[in-house]
């Protein structure tokens, strides 16, 4: 059977091939040219931030945060079982101990009721990863962090411009990550970014992105050659990128609007389907405001959403799911994880499904794909 509705398509906003045509004009392909700096300035004016650099993905955004706490044997980074492999990746990549946290069973965040159990001695850092971009509980998070000195690093992939309690997410940690691949909500196909609140991390920032070379500071003028003066690596997309991206970012009330239609839709015609099948839909607290990044089912069991996934498949519908439980990993049991361990994690990640969401699908073709679920048994 062909997939006719995908998980995922990327959509085209506008203006997004002949900002490419421009920047091709330019004859200016590498990194943080005119186009990169502008998605910098939308991104820091609509975040309020002081400072946020494009990186190649989200990945290399979270490898720059483990950087940039210049990790020692030993230390250990707290993060959700319940996630993106590179989420905790990243963070052992540059020498850090992961501590799997579960997750809550409503918003599937980090259970920040977990943290004072395992901050310890060696913890320089959390990592609350807003699920679905539904805010992690970030008052007690920060609150118990400042009290036990540890660096709070948002891993905020689904949930830019997102809030918690009026306050928008990214803006909460000292770095907070950005993903623009191509299924999140705004996308150049890869890219990224890392959001830098606080400012004592700005300068070595720049240092780490561009190979270990102070070459910002003289495109600024302000050193007469640049040279190496640190680690670092090439973590800056090039301005074919940025250009699809700035036209993302440009037309991102369309995008959110459209997804917010798409996702309240799903959620009125598929819930009396879901309160009489025993089937959850996602739980956004009140004083969460989401993104429509994912609209999920979680069905009772896995044998359910085994057949689901087929039965949406033999009608040309692709539904996918996502994150195996971290600690069961061959990775980590390397580093102690075991079942039992993350009980929520571990059930959740047997039974949650992803409907199509992208803010292209018509109408019509949500329709198929509500008729379709209705049409399922559980
Ligand atoms: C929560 C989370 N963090 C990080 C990433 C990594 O993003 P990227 O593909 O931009 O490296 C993803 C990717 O889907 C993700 O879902």
């Amino acid at each position: 059977m062909t997939i006719r509705i995908p998980y995922n398509r990327v959509t085209l906003t506008g203006s997004e091939l002949a900002y490419i045509h421009e920047a091709v004009e330019r004859g200016h392909l590498s990194g943080d040219g005119s186009f990169t700096k502008r998605c910098h300035e939308i991104l820091q004016r609509e975040l309020g931030v002081p400072r946020v650099l494009l990186t190649t993905n989200c990945t290399h955004a979270l490898e720059m945060a483990a950087l940039l706490l210049d990790l020692r044997p030993g230390d250990e980074v707290i993060v959700p079982s319940f996630a993106f492999v590179t989420t905790v990746n990243a963070f052992v990549l540059h020498g850090a101990t992961p501590v799997f946290a579960d997750v809550r069973p409503d918003t599937l965040d980090l259970d920040e009721k977990q943290l004072p159990r395992l901050i310890g001695p060696r913890t320089r850092a959390v990592v609350p990863l807003h699920y679905a971009g539904v805010a992690c509980e970030m008052d007690s998070i920060l609150e118990l962090a400042r009290a036990r000195g540890v660096t709070v690093i948002e891993d905020n992939a689904h949930g830019l411009f997102a809030r918690y309690r009026g306050k928008l997410l990214g803006t909460f940690g000292a770095l907070a990550t950005q993903s623009f691949h191509e299924t999140k909500n705004l996308t150049c196909g890869e890219g990224g970014a890392l959001v830098l609140n606080d400012p004592q991390f700005l300068e070595r920032a720049e240092i780490l992105r561009e190979k270990g070379t102070n070459r910002s500071r003289f495109f600024r003028g302000q050193v007469d050659k640049y040279t190496w003066v640190d680690v670092g690596s090439s973590y800056l997309p090039s301005e074919i990128l940025a250009a699809f991206l700035l036209a993302q970012l440009e037309s991102r009330a369309t995008i959110q609007a459209a997804r917010g239609r798409i996702w309240q839709r799903y959620e009125t015609e598929l819930a009396d389907w879901a309160r009489q099948s025993g089937v959850g839909l996602p739980h956004v607290p009140e004083h969460c405001e989401q993104p429509f990044h994912i609209f999920y089912l979680m069905l009772p069991s896995l044998d359910a959403r085994t057949r689901l996934i087929e039965h949406l498949k033999a009608r040309g519908i692709l539904a996918v799911f996502h994150y195996q439980a971290l600690n069961l990993s061959d990775m980590g049991q390397r580093f102690g994880g075991r079942r039992g361990q993350c009980p929520v994690t571990e059930d959740v990640a047997d039974r949650l499904l992803r409907l199509p969401l992208f803010h292209g699908l018509s109408a019509e073709d949500q329709g198929d794909v509500i008729d379709g679920v209705r049409a399922f048994r559980v």
